[in-house]
């Protein structure tokens, strides 16, 4: 039943439109993903296939081998100047399963769980499986968290609150006194914090603070938050599925190691060791500095569009109300497909909002501020970038 009312990715939406235009034979400007074209480093390759001659085929330990778990508490104990014991080291499916675990630990189905109020689709994916009910914190027009309402958003009911900076789809960065404030509210409410880091090795400007951060600077008995991260977008591996979440104190690592039985039945073992060397050497800036150029470039070419938009500070995307033309998020996408080849996608899907009818079923509708924005992806290489951006400016101000 609830997998019957989930809601729909816009963003596969759009992928499947770009699928059957490029299977036509047209030349797609693909803005729409969020998977950067860079090859994966070639050590990690290597380990893969060393892995698997070695005879590394078989089922795991259910947190992941020792050598990986090392090697992140290794690498997360530098990143972030704090003493992680081993043990609240958990291994993944990608950051996707992470989030999974999380929101099923932390909110019982029926409770509540607050998102902030443009958000990366899963979420609400998960949370409907899970019969969970969600809530969001709003936004201004920076898509900064509005504090002054945030006590206004919260219930008995209400467990958990997630927080994703940079964010997918906006890009911004929330400063440092944000997620204080942020924190602050959850202490005082005790809520789990869930923190989806996916993209924090991709920050252009502006001070991260992790929410783990500050997190670790309470007695452990009053720590509160699951850090998620990916090595997807971080090693340009996305298609092989790891990541990994970062435990408050024992009980809840335990729990989540044992989630992972029901949910994965042991993690791929010879993509642990691959990942162990994908941490060998720190190399995240390489592609970091690729995506600054990027990032400037889109940034450029997107100013001359007549439009005010955000610019991101982190991440893979720019989030743009384009409401000056006339249409909404999703019509803007579909004709911009249509008649300039280029694919981004529509805002509507990262603003669903859930509604029971008097059957008592959820159906979901954008918020407003989703549904007039687009997400536009410059993880696309250089070439199709600048011209798809070009079109794109065009697009609009043909439009406006
Ligand atoms: C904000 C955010 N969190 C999590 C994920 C999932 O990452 P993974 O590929 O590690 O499952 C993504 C992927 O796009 C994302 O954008």
């Amino acid at each position: 039943m609830r997998a019957s009312v989930m809601p729909r990715s816009s963003i596969r939406r759009l992928f499947t439109s770009a699928m059957t235009l490029k299977r036509e034979g047209v030349k797609v400007y693909g803005l729409h993903i969020g998977d950067p074209d860079f090859r994966m480093p070639q050590r990690i390759a290597d380990a893969l296939t060393d892995a698997i001659e070695a005879g590394h085929t078989h089922y795991s330990p259910m947190a992941g081998i020792p050598a990986l778990r090392e090697a992140i508490q290794a690498h997360r104990n530098t990143r972030m100047d704090i003493d992680i014991p081993l043990n609240r080291v958990i291994v993944s499916q990608g950051a996707t399963q992470a989030l999974n675990s999380s929101l099923q630990l932390c909110v019982d189905s029926g409770n509540r769980v607050l998102f902030p109020m443009i958000y990366f689709p899963n979420y609400i994916q998960q949370s409907t499986l899970a019969g969970i009910e969600v809530d969001v914190y709003e936004l201004d027009e920076s898509f900064q968290p509005l504090l002054v309402r945030l006590e206004q958003q919260v219930t008995s009911k209400t467990r958990a609150m997630l927080i994703n900076t940079p964010s997918n789809p906006t890009g911004v960065l929330f400063p440092p006194g944000t997620v204080r404030a942020l924190y602050d509210f959850a202490r005082r409410h005790n809520l789990w914090i869930i923190s989806d880091e996916a993209y924090s090795d991709y920050v252009y400007r502006g001070e991260y603070l992790s929410p783990l951060s500050i997190d670790w600077e309470f007695p452990e008995e009053e720590r509160r938050v699951i850090a998620i991260y990916s090595f997807s977008k971080s090693y340009a591996a996305t298609g092989l599925r790891m990541g990994y979440m970062v435990a408050p104190n024992d009980e809840t690592a335990f729990r989540l190691e044992l989630m992972n039985e029901p949910l994965t039945g042991s993690l791929t073992t010879p993509l642990q060791w691959a990942m162990v060397q994908a941490l060998a050497e720190d190399d995240t800036a390489v592609r970091r500095n690729a995506l600054l150029e990027r990032w400037q470039l889109a940034g450029e070419l997107l100013a001359e569009c007549g439009l005010r938009f955000a610019k991101p500070d982190g991440g893979l995307f720019y989030f743009i109300d384009i409401s000056p033309t006339g249409m909404d998020g999703d019509t803007f996408a579909d004709r911009l497909l249509a008649e300039e080849h280029v694919a981004v996608v529509p805002g509507s899907g990262f603003g669903l909002v859930g509604s029971r009818g008097e059957d008592g079923n959820l159906s979901f509708t954008p918020n407003e501020l989703a549904a007039r924005c687009v997400r536009v992806s410059f993880a696309a290489p250089l070439a199709d970038l600048e011209e798809g951006v070009k079109r794109l400016v065009g697009f609009i101000r043909r439009k406006s």
